[in-house]
């Protein structure tokens, strides 16, 4: 027996705690942006993935605010056109979380929170100093989703091209050919948001080697 519940039929709250419990665990995409004084704002964002690796490129799903107006990073984002995706590893998890709070427009969460941060490479929004990777971005789309009871959109999609990559010291190995090996999830730790207010990290885990090309079907 399973519960039948028609997407349509729940209100907006349950629809959400469905879906971050049920898609999980989820990367989290602690985003930072510049607005159009160039202050900074730094937020967290689940609804995160990597889509395409060729060009890299990303999504992130941005909810409204409560009243339906645009939430700093999107606005910011629509703006500039450029943001950083700094990677959460546990460190990092606290001021991740406290980087949530709904601060007003203008007010930095750096200054607030005491986020250390340094220079980006070819964006103009700063990284967090010290995160394990970072992913410099560039907007290419951002399409509404839903509707707000006030008219606008209730979430927007933003999909965006990674146009540089940093990946702290001791990560990177490369194999006898010069290939990039894939980095130890333990040794990055990642942060994984699950439902509710529950994390997970990447240091425990387990191996399935693909499998093999099934047999060609004999022509008896
Ligand atoms: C771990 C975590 C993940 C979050 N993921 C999302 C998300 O995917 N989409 C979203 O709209 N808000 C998400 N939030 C809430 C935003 O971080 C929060 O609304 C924040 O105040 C937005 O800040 P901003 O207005 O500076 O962009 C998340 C919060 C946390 C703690």
């Amino acid at each position: 027996m399973s519960h039948e519940i028609p997407a349509d039929s729940l209100r907006a709250s349950d629809a959400y705690r469905l879906m971050i419990s049920l898609v999980a665990p989820r990367p989290i995409a602690w985003v930072s942006t510049l607005d159009r004084a160039g202050r900074g704002n730094i937020a967290p964002y689940s609804y995160f993935q990597g889509v395409c690796s060729h060009p890299p490129t990303i999504v992130l799903g941005v909810g409204g605010r409560p009243d339906g107006g645009e939430k700093d990073t999107l606005a910011n984002i629509l703006e500039r056109r450029e943001f950083v995706i700094n990677h959460v590893s546990e460190p990092f998890a606290e001021a991740m979380n406290a980087s949530s709070a709904p601060y007003a427009p203008g007010v930095s969460e750096w200054e607030a929170l005491g986020i250390e941060s340094e220079p980006s490479t070819v964006v103009a929004p700063p990284r967090v100093a010290g995160v394990r990777a970072a992913l410099e971005c560039r907007l290419q789309h951002a399409i509404p989703v839903g509707e707000h009871r006030s008219g606008g959109p209730s979430s927007t999609i933003v999909i965006a091209r990674v146009v540089h990559f940093h990946v702290a010291d001791g990560l990177i190995e490369r194999d006898e050919q010069g290939r990039l090996k894939a980095i130890d999830p333990a040794r990055l730790a990642a942060v994984g948001r699950l439902g509710g207010i529950a994390y997970t990290t990447t240091a425990g885990q387990f191996e399935i080697p693909r499998p093999p090309k099934p047999a060609e079907p004999s022509s008896a």
